[in-house]
């Protein structure tokens, strides 16, 4: 069994973050787009941004970038959920009965067991990927070969025999399906399942909840995961930081989608744009604030120990987009609420913009 060098949360606050760098134990680190563990696979680009190793083995996540009909067989994962994220391009996706075309900001969950398969539709085309172990990312990274480029090879063909890579899907639990990529009809939803099935969600659809001109959807739930994480998209214009805390039991995980996103941790003040990723384990002891208009930030807690402080935090709405001059007070009741009954630690007052060290 895998062991994790995980430090005490008396020890996380201490820790300055890493940048650009994983740090191989679960630590605060700062990762900007593009950088990361680079592998060619067959014409993508896997960065991995997160290992299990950088993460106590909650979730591993990468990039994968690529061209216009790259695609894979039908895939399954035996042991981990797969989350994934449109960030730029067209993506084609086939779950058991449907076939969906995927823009940015469009998600796909897809359970343990059950086989999906894509294809890259635009030239350009990138998503975040998420999964609960990390398995996938390594079994992509071992059939694939390391590079230093920043840009995926269309023209670049998998070079691994169809024995060794038999033999590493086995090994990071993945199965290959031999299925037919058929035209079904597309099953709208725009609502999040009940259970763990997998489903397709369109940007700006979701379980919608806002406050203070902010815009809160949860594109995956507790329950849609088995409890091990939960996906929150927040949209929003220039906001105040938040008063500095941190969490003893669930690590937080902050990526920029657009605009610009100013954390604040252990001390430290980080600027995120698009595709710049920080990771903060319990412990970690943060804020943030956006610093644009239609700024957009994808959240992801491990584990789901935090799903209700949104809804305490937010009044549910049937709205796409955030509002701009709207009530701006403070939810002091759903803040005093979450302290009691939420893992939530409050160290003090927001930070200052621009008082990092
Ligand atoms: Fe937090």
């Amino acid at each position: 069994m895998t062991t994790f060098d995980i430090p005490a949360i008396d020890e996380m606050h201490t820790l300055a973050p890493a940048i650009d760098a994983l740090p191989g134990r679960c630590a605060p680190y700062y990762m900007a787009a593009g950088e990361g563990e680079r592998h060619e696979l067959g014409g993508q680009l896997i960065t991995v941004i997160a290992r299990p190793a950088d993460t106590g083995g909650q979730f591993g996540a990468a990039y994968v970038f690529g061209g216009k009909g790259i695609e894979t067989p039908f895939l399954s994962h035996d042991r981990e959920h797969r989350f994934l994220h449109v960030t730029d391009g067209a993506l084609q996706v086939w779950l058991p009965g449907e076939t969906r075309h995927l823009v940015p900001g469009d998600s796909v969950a897809v359970p343990p067991g059950i086989p999906y398969a894509y294809r890259m539709l635009a030239h350009r085309t990138r998503f975040l990927s998420w999964l609960t172990i990390g398995d996938g990312h390594r079994f992509a990274q071992s059939t694939g070969r390391e590079t230093t480029s920043h840009v995926f090879d269309i023209t670049a063909a998998v070079t691994i025999s169809s024995t060794r890579q038999s033999e590493l899907a086995v090994e990071f639990g993945v199965r290959i399906h031999d299925l037919e990529k058929r035209d079904l009809p597309p099953r709208p939803a725009a609502t999040l399942p009940m259970s763990e099935s997998p489903y397709v969600l369109e940007a700006g659809e979701g379980d919608r909840w806002a406050s203070m001109d902010q815009l809160n959807s949860y594109l995956a739930r507790p329950r849609n995961t088995g409890g091990t994480y939960f996906a929150m998209h927040t949209s929003g214009g220039k906001s105040s930081y938040i008063p500095r805390h941190f969490h003893r039991q669930h690590t937080e995980n902050f990526l920029c989608l657009e605009g610009r996103i100013l954390l604040h941790a252990n001390g430290k003040e980080m600027l995120l744009t698009k595709g710049d990723f920080l990771h903060a384990p319990a412990g970690t002891v943060h804020s943030f604030a956006f610093d644009s208009h239609n700024t957009q930030m994808l959240g992801l807690l491990t584990t789901d120990v935090f799903e209700k402080f949104f809804e305490y935090m937010n009044t549910p709405t049937q709205a796409h987009i955030h509002t701009e001059g709207g009530d701006m007070s403070f939810p002091v009741e759903g803040f005093a609420r979450a302290r009691a009954e939420l893992d939530l630690e409050v160290v003090g007052p927001p930070p200052q913009r621009g008082a990092g060290e």
